[in-house]
């Protein structure tokens, strides 16, 4: 396991304010960074903002102001973003600080000194958005740079050319030993046929502006942004000989270096910056752990861009949500590594589902009912005593689950199995039924099932704070912990200061996610939901929610109720009479004539114009996944269920919902249509297994 852990955001281009895609790496670098702290490990957070090129020239212009006064303006509004976030990144670099340019331009002659750059001279097609030239083969029609949709220009200068093809086969050799360098696997093999098609020399200074890093030696050269950029990695640990270099290029098992990019930036990371620190003498095991490359987020289920006016800005989300909401949501609905929506109606399902119903709901009724059955005071009971059936098995294996996830950069899952934890719990209240055992004049009965339930939530306060840590710390208070702080080299994960756990006296009591009613939740939609702009919009009208819905009923079985006794949500179920009813019996022959398999989400889309529907592929071990057609889509948002295991009925008729849509299996859940739980089952089942 590694002791130090080094996690970088990209420098953000200053041209913009921040936005979503921004607050996204940021708030998963910062999940991670608070996760490896828990884990005792020396942690260090870097993000900072990219300040040179011919781009932030031309805006600051625009602006009618120098470069200079421009950049410092727009990076302070980077800067004062993250703590709104709860993001407390280490350092912040700019790569207009003179600590990064002495050392960009000392990585610069280590490069030169190798031999591996020459001076020649260039044309090609450039788009100043991208920073980049292009072949023809990558522009639209018009030479329009397919990503900006803007004309590209045509430049043609002396240059700086950076040897890249002589490192074709170093660095195809590093794929190749190094499987993990980059990730997710499809992105790998992405990179991997680039490096294959060939590469060129890349041309990596300009001289027909002046904002940029002097190259030394011929200051009429600027050096190109990515060379400038990607250094900012080395530069902000301050280069030979400083203490910091322990985080990176630290040799050893006992150093991780994870740069969080997104997906349209891998190739730079990927391929160029490990090219240009094998040319500045960095050998292989010098080079960073890992590049990890997160999809692009839509909202709502469009595009994000200026043009269309629906960036999202998270502060504003923030502001009126708490930073945890914001935080919680962009980890939990979008599967980290893939593409994902951010919808704002999901943002609210989620919160009442997650947080309100599951994790708040658990905190709420477990305090309500020590108040009510132990007067407040929490039962002081050793920890063999406590129920170890719960402790010791399922919910372990979540923690183990979560604590892999971690590791393997998977936030969404982590929270996926964090969160199974609070639902277990949930159950356990219902069955253990602490108010029967007080009726029954069982107090034994009684300290132990709320001393097992202050214990969980003990751990659930440690093991939530990565992604909501100001909710955990409220938590804690309610509890009567005292507040998280961690230790290098001391491991308080997942049980932290639990074991510490008193049990003096529990804090005030009081709903951490308060739940909106129906009026109040519109106006807060109303409120946050980008306005698009009405000369571009195209299918967002559908947003408003009063469209009727279908009259299909959806394919999820009667949902049972979850007794909740400190619920405050009076949502209505439309099949909570059914629950409680007794069901005649059937013989073994008969429940054996249900074919009930596990099946694993691997595509999940809404189905257009239905709002409560979702359109799944699953994977049951057949030769292709089977469609399924589950009401689910008021709970879950798409993204969210890529990727888990779900207890499907194999064998039930097919069912047509019309326009070639037919459904070939039915998913088991419980609950109201919009606070449904998936009937689940463990990560190493295969799908395709038997329930039986
Ligand atoms: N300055 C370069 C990075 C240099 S790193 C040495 C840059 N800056 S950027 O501001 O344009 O983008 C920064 C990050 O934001 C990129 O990782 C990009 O993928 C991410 N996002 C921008 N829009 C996004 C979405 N809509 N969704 C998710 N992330 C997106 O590139």
């Amino acid at each position: 396991m590694p002791s130090r852990f080094y996690i970088t955001t990209p420098i953000y281009y200053v041209n913009d304010v921040p936005h979503l895609g921004h607050a996204y790496t940021t708030v998963a670098a910062d999940a991670l960074r608070r996760y490896h702290l828990l884990r005792g490990h020396e942690s260090r957070m870097l993000t900072g903002t990219d300040e040179h090129g011919l781009k932030i020239e031309r805006s600051a212009a625009e602006a009618g102001k120098t470069p200079q006064a421009f950049v410092d303006e727009m990076s302070a509004r980077f800067r004062q973003a993250w703590p709104h976030l709860s993001a407390e990144p280490d350092d912040f670099i700019r790569t207009t600080e003179p600590r990064h340019i002495a050392l960009v331009q000392e990585l610069w002659r280590r490069v030169e000194a190798n031999g591996d750059l020459y001076l020649g001279s260039y044309e090609d097609w450039y788009c100043v958005g991208c920073e980049s030239f292009k072949t023809e083969k990558e522009l639209l029609p018009g030479n329009v740079c397919p990503l900006h949709q803007k004309p590209v220009e045509k430049v043609r200068e002396e240059t700086y050319f950076f040897r890249l093809a002589k490192f074709e086969q170093r660095l195809l050799a590093l794929y190749r030993d190094r499987p993990g360098f980059i990730q997710p696997e499809s992105r790998r093999n992405e990179v991997i046929s680039f490096v294959e098609g060939g590469l060129k020399d890349l041309s990596v200074s300009r001289t027909s502006f002046r904002w940029g890093v002097p190259v030394p030696g011929n200051p009429s050269h600027v050096m190109y942004v990515w060379f400038d950029a990607l250094a900012n990695y080395w530069t902000a640990l301050g280069g030979p000989g400083d203490p910091l270099q322990r985080f990176w290029p630290a040799k050893g098992e006992d150093a991780r270096a994870v740069h969080l990019v997104g997906k349209d930036i891998l190739r730079f990371h990927a391929v160029y910056w490990p090219a240009f620190l094998l040319a500045a003498g960095f050998t292989e095991d010098e080079l960073p752990s890992q590049v990890f490359a997160h999809g692009f987020l839509t909202v709502d289920g469009q595009k994000m861009s200026k043009s269309l006016r629906n960036a999202v800005d998270p502060l504003r989300i923030a502001q009126e949500l708490g930073p945890d909401v914001l935080r919680f949501q962009l980890l939990r609905a979008i599967a980290f590594g893939q593409d994902g929506d951010f919808d704002h109606k999901a943002l609210f399902t989620n919160y009442r589902a997650d947080l309100a119903n599951n994790l708040g709901n658990l905190l709420q009724r477990t305090l309500g009912l020590t108040t009510k059955l132990t007067g407040g005071k929490p039962p002081s009971v050793a920890a063999d005593r406590l129920d170890r059936e719960l402790l010791d098995g399922e919910l372990r294996a979540h923690e183990a689950a979560a604590t892999e996830r971690w590791d393997s950069l998977e936030p969404h899952r982590a929270i996926e199995s964090t969160w199974a934890i609070a639902a277990l719990a949930n159950q356990y209240v219902d069955h253990a039924a602490p108010w029967a055992a007080a009726k029954r004049g069982d107090q034994a009965r009684v300290d132990v099932i709320l001393a097992t339930l202050l214990e969980v939530l003990g751990r659930l306060s440690v093991m939530v704070s990565p992604v909501i840590p100001n909710k955990a710390a409220e938590m804690r208070a309610q509890l009567g912990l005292p507040p998280l702080s961690t230790t290098v080299g001391r491991d308080a994960w997942p049980h932290g200061d639990v074991a510490s756990y008193r049990g003096e006296s529990l804090g005030a009591a009081t709903p951490i996610f308060p739940t909106f009613d129906k009026d109040a939740e519109h106006a807060m939609l109303d409120k946050l939901t980008p306005k698009p702009d009405p000369s571009t919009s195209t299918a967002t009208s559908t947003a408003t929610a009063t469209s009727t819905s279908t009259s299909t009923s959806t394919p999820t079985p009667t949902p049972t109720p979850t007794p909740t006794p400190t619920s405050t949500s009076t949502s209505t179920s439309t099949a909570t009479s059914t629950a409680t009813s007794t069901p005649s019996s059937v013989t073994y022959d008969q429940f054996s004539a249900i074919d009930l398999r596990v099946g694993l989400v691997v595509r999940c889309e809404r189905v257009p114009k239905k709002d409560k529907l979702l359109r799944l592929e699953v994977d049951l071990g057949e030769a292709a996944p089977r469609l399924i057609v589950a009401g689910l889509a008021q709970t879950f948002a798409p993204e969210a269920l890529v990727g888990r295991r779900v207890v499907v009925v194999a064998n039930l008729a097919p069912r047509d919902f019309g326009k070639g849509l037919v459904s070939h299996g039915m998913i088991l859940a419980t609950g109201p249509s919009d606070a449904l739980h998936l009937a689940t089952i463990g990560d190493d089942v295969a799908p395709g297994s038997r329930l039986k």
